[in-house]
């Protein structure tokens, strides 16, 4: 047997292997740099006057490590597995796999070299300049190739649903991407944006939105659908279900962008129709975190003892929980208190430390050990320890933001009987201050959980090897 056709007879988990320890390191950087920045908003001496730490420029690096980096990483992993196991195919290609993981690296690199230096287009979640967006498009369209590609060389005739929302998910970033990336450069590093006003504002947060819906929800849904079923030893609990919940939410979530420019100059009709679409998010989102949970039924006990389950159901309560706080969030009249608040924050942290932390950090457990040859991590009790310091610092973090938020909301709304305010600014910032002492405390603990994983990951990496795993030579359902 040639070399070309023995490697076709086993998958290619290089690339899983390096796209799962990079989530590791982005993940501990993401939050680092969250950490940096929760502080500088407590004391704000902190960034001692230089412009290349300050919070503004910190801000969007947070955002894009913890975003694309940490979670973009995590999904290229899980993807690239999900997907030659339930097509039992090894990847369509190698180089071009190999490809996606360098360029993606770079464009992560690019992110942390321009954003302290103050180089970015201002639009929320799609900072990057130009040169970088082009790059990203080209690493995109390749990732399309690999991943449609190995669906389309499978020896299993069905698609796993896992696979429908990895899918739609490539496709409808590159939509996202490309579209709300239309810019007129003007120089090597700064651009202008081709829309103009409040059209520039709703193509961004019908991008910014479907970020949400589509790279921190449905692709991680993808992984929900195959991790939470193979740690529990279970099928799936309604695989009709899975199928109404991806139509559902992929249709649902495009429309409800408008929620982010509530009280703003988009027409008031396009505001509504953000709002009822958010209202209707509630039922498939809630379909799907059900179906997750549920897969549980009869294995119940398994929760007891094993932390890895732990992590991932309770990723799905947390999904479930900001799905329910973003349809009331998106309600007009509970939005006039909540937008631009801390509250926003808290909801933001609850879905992502929560839900796609969480699930991360369970999904990598489970696959890290496989991918080293190995049928468990190093230390179980160190997962567990990690669950539970992850969920107090979770905790910490958004309780304190949601009291912060809801006060901010109140102190600025507060009239005196004759009609001027009750505080000034200056007075609700000056109540903050103990929360997001608070909320920096939850995120360190949270860090915390964080750096007991690259330890654990490190122990069960030396003490394991790669070894090639064979594709089944008959196909069965899923492997
Ligand atoms: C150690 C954990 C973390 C800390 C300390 C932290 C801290 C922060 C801080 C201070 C902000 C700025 C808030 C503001 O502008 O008022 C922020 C924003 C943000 N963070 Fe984190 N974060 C952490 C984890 C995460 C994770 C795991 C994710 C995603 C998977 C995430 C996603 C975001 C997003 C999307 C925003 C923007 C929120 C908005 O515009 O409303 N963060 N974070
Ligand atoms: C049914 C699902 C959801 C709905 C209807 C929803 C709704 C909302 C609403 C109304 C806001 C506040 C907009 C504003 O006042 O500016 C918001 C902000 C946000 N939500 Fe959600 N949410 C949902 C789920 C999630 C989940 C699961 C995550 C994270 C994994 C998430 C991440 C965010 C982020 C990052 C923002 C802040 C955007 C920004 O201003 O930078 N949402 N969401």
């Amino acid at each position: 047997m040639s070399f070309a056709n023995a490697k076709a007879t086993v998958y290619n988990d290089k690339v899983v292997r390096q796209f799962a320890i990079m989530t590791v390191v982005w993940g501990v950087v993401g939050m680092l740099v969250g950490i940096i920045i929760a502080a500088e908003l407590a004391w704000p001496d902190l960034n001692l006057g230089i412009p290349y730490i300050t919070f503004g420029r910190l801000r969007p690096l947070h955002t894009n490590a913890i975003i694309f980096a940490f979670g973009g990483c995590a999904l290229f992993a899980t993807s690239y597995y999900v997907v030659q196991r339930t097509c039992q195919v090894r990847l369509i290609s190698d180089k071009l796999a190999a490809f996606t993981f360098w360029g993606w690296q770079l464009v992560i690199l690019l992110a942390a070299i321009t954003f302290p230096l103050g180089i970015t287009t201002g639009k929320e979640y799609a900072e990057l300049e130009w040169p970088i967006d082009l790059l990203i498009a080209v690493i995109w369209v390749v990732y399309a190739i690999v991943f449609f590609g190995t669906i389309g060389i499978r020896k299993v005739r069905h698609i796993y649903v896992a696979n429908w929302f990895y899918g739609s998910f490539i496709i409808s970033i590159a939509l996202l991407h490309i579209f709300n990336s239309g810019e007129l450069p003007v120089g090597p590093f700064t651009s202008y944006s081709v829309y103009a006003g409040v059209q520039d504002a709703m193509v961004q947060w019908w991008y910014g939105h479907n970020a949400v819906g589509f790279f921190l929800t449905a692709a991680f849904l993808g992984m929900m659908y195959y991790f939470v079923p193979k740690q529990a030893g279970r099928p799936v609990y309604s695989y009709r279900l899975s199928i109404v919940h991806f139509w559902a939410l992929i249709f649902t979530y495009m429309w409800a962008g408008p929620h982010h420019l509530h009280y703003t100059a988009l027409p008031d009709w396009a505001q509504s129709i953000g709002m009822l679409f958010s209202l209707i998010l509630l039922a498939p989102s809630w379909g799907g975190m059900i179906n997750g949970i549920m897969t549980l039924s009869g294995a119940w006990h398994k929760l007891r003892d094993d932390p890895i389950l732990r992590f991932l159901i309770v990723s799905l309560s947390f999904y479930g929980m900001s799905t329910f706080e973003g349809p009331m969030m998106s309600i007009k009249t509970v939005n006039a208190l909540s937008h631009y608040t801390d509250w926003t924050v808290g909801h933001v942290h609850s879905g992502a430390m929560g839900w796609v932390g969480l699930v991360t950090m369970g999904s990598m457990y489970h696959l890290i050990p496989r991918l080293f040859g190995r049928e468990r991590m190093y230390s179980i009790k160190a997962i567990e320890v990690h669950f539970w310091v992850a969920t107090v610092g979770i905790v910490f973090y958004i309780a304190s933001m949601w009291i912060s938020g809801v006060m901010q909301g109140l102190m600025w709304r507060a009239v005196n009987a004759d009609g001027t305010l009750t505080y000034t600014f200056v007075e609700s910032v000056k109540a903050m201050h103990p929360f997001y002492v608070g909320r920096l405390l939850g995120g360190v603990i949270y860090l915390v959980g964080m750096l007991i994983m690259v330890w654990n990951v490190y122990k069960t990496v030396m003490a394991g090897r790669p070894v090639p795993v064979k594709i089944p030579a008959v196909a069965v359902a899923h492997a």
